[in-house]
């Protein structure tokens, strides 16, 4: 890849985030200074499509010669029947958030779970073996998660949800692939009280602006060994976050998330290091 980039005849490389809204994306913002901190000359630009309009959208990234796009909601699931090649991840997930055109042929990535692993690795627990990881919810961003927190092998996930019948299919989708179960809102205490937890996740959206005061768990639930971790980034500090930290916890935000699922498609596209730092600097001035 790393000697394709141009946009052909001298023209800039073309990339975009296809949404529906799609005016709140930061990802223009993150890749604009990712590209000019890479040294590469290219635009990212923010696109709206409507779902009625996807399949017509994904052709336009061959006609008009985009080197890559982001999908995002709602379109990460239905994306996957318009593209040529689904990668194995992707497939499993079941969701596509990262496309990448290779002379014509279009190839769907899922970068929103490895991004949240790398980010996490970085930022928190260099070593994810052996540990115990309570996931809050089991939605599609807990899907990507769980899948590549698998990789890591962990010594147990066990997943909580509201509806704990979709925690208890998911669980039983991947008993292949790792030590994995499920658990209701009912049960939590006793898996936060004797499963030895060192990790809890919440990939649900409670706690989001502008709700900011609700928690997913009961805080009194946490102990000050567990590594707490929200994948909301707005606010940076959840109320699930404040809490958990004032317990002496260590917590870990959702920014690093948003930017590693960049930093890999960046990659995908580009076959260079992403320049993370300009990229987590970029986002964040953008939030403010
Ligand atoms: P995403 O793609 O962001 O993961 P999703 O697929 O709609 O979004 O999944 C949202 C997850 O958060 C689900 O697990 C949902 O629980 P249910 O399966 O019971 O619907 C969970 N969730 C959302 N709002 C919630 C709330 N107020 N309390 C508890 N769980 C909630």
């Amino acid at each position: 890849m790393g000697n394709q980039l141009q946009g052909g005849h001298g023209l800039p490389l073309l990339f975009g985030v296809m949404g529906d809204p799609i005016s709140q994306t930061k990802s223009p913002a993150m890749h604009s200074a990712a590209l000019a901190a890479a040294g590469l000359t290219g635009t990212y630009v923010p696109l709206h499509v409507r779902p009625e309009q996807l399949e017509d959208a994904i052709k336009g990234i061959v006609a008009l010669g985009y080197r890559g796009v982001n999908i995002t909601v709602p379109h990460k699931v239905d994306v996957m029947k318009y593209v040529d090649v689904i990668d194995e991840a992707a497939k499993q997930i079941g969701a596509v958030n990262t496309i990448v055109n290779e002379g014509g042929l279009l190839t769907g990535y899922n970068t929103d779970g490895i991004g949240y692993i790398r980010s996490l690795k970085e930022e928190a627990v260099p070593d994810l073996s052996g540990k115990h990881v309570l996931v809050i919810g089991c939605g599609g961003a807990a899907r990507g998660i769980v899948y590549a927190l698998l990789k890591e092998k962990p010594g147990s996930v066990v997943i909580a949800n509201r509806t704990a019948a979709k925690a208890q299919e998911l669980a039983d989708e991947w008993a292949h692939l790792g030590p994995i179960s499920a658990c209701g809102a009912g049960e939590l205490e006793r898996v936060l009280q004797e499963g030895h937890i060192d990790i809890v996740i919440n990939t649900t959206s409670v706690g989001m602006y502008p709700n900011m005061g609700e928690l997913p768990i009961p805080a009194e639930l946490l102990s000050p060994h567990m590594v707490v971790s929200d994948l909301i980034y707005n606010p940076l500090k959840t109320e699930l976050l404040v809490r958990a930290e004032s317990i002496g916890c260590r917590i870990h935000n959702g920014l690093g998330m948003f930017v590693y699922q960049g930093a890999y498609a960046f990659e995908y596209w580009t076959g260079r290091p992403a320049p993370v730092e300009a990229m987590r600097a970029a986002v964040l001035s953008s939030l403010q």
